[in-house]
């Protein structure tokens, strides 16, 4: 198993990839601590990790609040004595032209996408650096190189956390190794509300399988074997990387 007794925090793992990420995680051994903010379905993931023999505790927070960042890191202690990994899923759309986008859901799409990254990686490094080693996978997007339609809120803040990975990749050597996984069009909620921005909601997301090489969405699984390279030994020269999973669809822009 690559992360037999490893101890790792997943936000966003109550649904899409971070739930995915987490059942993989489980599965090769890791105790899990499970963010996310829907006690229902935070508590059936958890239910289904601990039938199959797994470790999870689901904590409910918004992640856009620091507190709750520093609590996920201080239960994480309190239940398994230690933090290996950090695994940032949580993501908000925060659909919009830019002048027709509410301040309050740039605000909230920032907070969600970068700042939360900031708040949970800020608490979670110096246990690591204590530690003397520790692995970091940050969800960006292929949307941090690539433009939507009204998606501003979201392309600068996954553009941002770019250089965010490489500064603390730099800076947290080399105890800690911190990288971004960069999905393509996924198959999740997340991918069916998003095509509410294209004008042509409904045909989309077959023209945008047209426009992916490997002609297919992505599966959560596709990008839960890529947060598990990355954060286990098999990655141990890895960090400040950006590695895109996305059927090729780069190729085209
Ligand atoms: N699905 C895609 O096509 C796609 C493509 C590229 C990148 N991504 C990124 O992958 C990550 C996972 O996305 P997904 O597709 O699994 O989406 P999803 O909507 O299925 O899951 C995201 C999870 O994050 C949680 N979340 C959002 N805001 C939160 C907050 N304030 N506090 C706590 N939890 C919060 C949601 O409740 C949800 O459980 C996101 O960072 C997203 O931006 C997704």
């Amino acid at each position: 198993m690559k992360l037999q007794n490893k101890v790792a925090i997943i936000t966003g793992a109550t649904r899409g990839m971070g739930e995915e990420i987490a059942y993989t995680f489980a599965r090769e051994g890791a105790k899990l601590i499970l963010s996310g903010r829907n006690e229902e379905r935070g508590n059936a993931v958890q239910k289904k990790i601990r039938e199959q023999g797994g470790n999870a505790l689901f904590v409910k927070g918004d992640i856009t609040s620091y507190e709750t960042n520093q609590a996920l890191v201080q239960t994480c202690l309190d239940t398994y004595g230690t933090v290996d990994i950090l695994v940032c899923s949580a993501g908000l759309l925060g659909l919009g032209k830019l002048t027709e986008l509410l301040q309050e859901t740039w605000e909230k799409t920032i907070a969600t996408n970068l700042s939360a990254v900031y708040y949970l990686t800020s608490q979670g490094i110096p246990v690591m650096k204590k530690k003397g080693k520790g692995s970091i996978v940050i969800i960006g997007s292929i949307a941090g190189y690539k433009t939507f339609p009204a998606h501003p809120a979201y392309c600068a803040s996954k553009g941002a956390l770019i250089q965010l990975t490489k500064q603390i990749a730099l800076d947290y050597g080399p105890e800690i190794r911190i990288n971004l996984l960069n999905p393509g069009q996924v198959d999740t909620p997340l991918l069916q509300e998003s095509t509410k921005a294209f004008p042509n909601p409904d045909t989309i997301i077959e023209e945008t399988i047209q426009n992916i090489p490997l002609k297919r969405l992505g599966l959560p699984e596709d990008i839960a074997k890529a947060a598990l390279f990355l954060a286990s030994d098999d990655a141990s020269w890895i960090t400040g990387s950006n590695l895109v999973v996305d059927g090729g669809v780069l190729c085209n822009s």
